[in-house]
């Protein structure tokens, strides 16, 4: 309710206020004055971490578009689209419906290392498939970057350490901010090292359910993995990479 499209009839002009923005500042002003590349992962990055959640909604504004003709949109944030603005509604378009690519994204943290040799052998395994997968350690990682990824992702799998019965804190404020995000369409899958009870991919998992997402499964470790537990990690990524291939 807080964004509305104003539309200048007689210039064809629409300024759609959040829509189609970008967080790009440059001194030039328009789409042909800047490197595409750029200004198409800085409106991916924008659409993933603020719009998202507004898919459905997004869609619907989209197929309206349709009815009207436009020279150019100038949205409240970034680059002015003047040279080829059927660009980015036909990404939002792609976007809103939820398309996605045979790809998986693994993010994780770890205090020891466990759940990091957890998650490249899974990544192993799914790369063995010839699925694409995308590896971001938390501490190391721009969280922003991480959920452009996951836009077109089939999959998303989480990896965490069990902390005092829980999550490791940046996989617990990773999962907050992807399940308020509401990614359309993903399987989610988890992993961990724990050392007796366990917890962190319970938690996870439990997150995940309460908001209806869909779960592939978990694999879970005790302390530093075994050449036994690699392999099933390697495995975990395989079968998880044939899931994506049948989505
Ligand atoms: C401060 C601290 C708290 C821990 N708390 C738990 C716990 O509550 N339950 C548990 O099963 N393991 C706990 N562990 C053990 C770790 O989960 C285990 O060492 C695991 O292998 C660490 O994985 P990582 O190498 O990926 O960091 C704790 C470890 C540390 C250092």
């Amino acid at each position: 309710p807080d964004s509305m499209f104003t539309y200048i009839i007689e210039d064809e002009i629409l300024m759609p206020n959040d829509a189609f923005g970008q967080h790009l500042a440059t001194s030039e002003r328009f789409d042909d004055e800047v490197n595409e590349s750029i200004l198409m992962e800085e409106a991916a990055k924008y659409y993933a971490n603020i719009l998202m959640p507004f898919s459905d909604l997004i869609l619907r504004k989209i197929q309206e578009l349709s009815n009207i003709k436009i020279k150019i949109i100038a949205p409240s944030h970034g680059i002015i689209w003047r040279s080829n603005p059927m660009k980015i509604i036909s990404a939002y378009r792609k976007w809103s419906e939820g398309f996605s690519k045979n790809k998986a994204v693994i993010v994780y943290d770890t205090m020891w290392g466990s759940t990091e040799i957890m998650a490249r052998t899974i990544a192993e395994g799914i790369i063995n498939q010839e699925v694409e997968v995308k590896l971001f350690k938390l501490r190391d990682s721009d969280v922003t970057d991480i959920v452009t990824e996951i836009l077109d992702t089939k999959a998303i799998i989480v990896g965490s350490p069990t902390i005092n019965n829980s999550m490791f804190p940046s996989v617990s404020s990773f999962m907050n901010y992807i399940i308020g995000l509401k990614p359309k369409g993903k399987i989610w899958a988890f992993f961990g090292s724990y050392g007796w009870g366990g917890g962190a991919v319970n938690q996870m998992m439990e997150m995940v359910k309460k908001n209806n997402f869909k779960i592939y499964g978990s694999l879970e470790i005790k302390y530093v993995p075994t050449i036994k537990e690699i392999q099933d990690c390697f495995n975990f990524g395989k079968n998880i990479a044939n899931e994506i291939k049948g989505l």
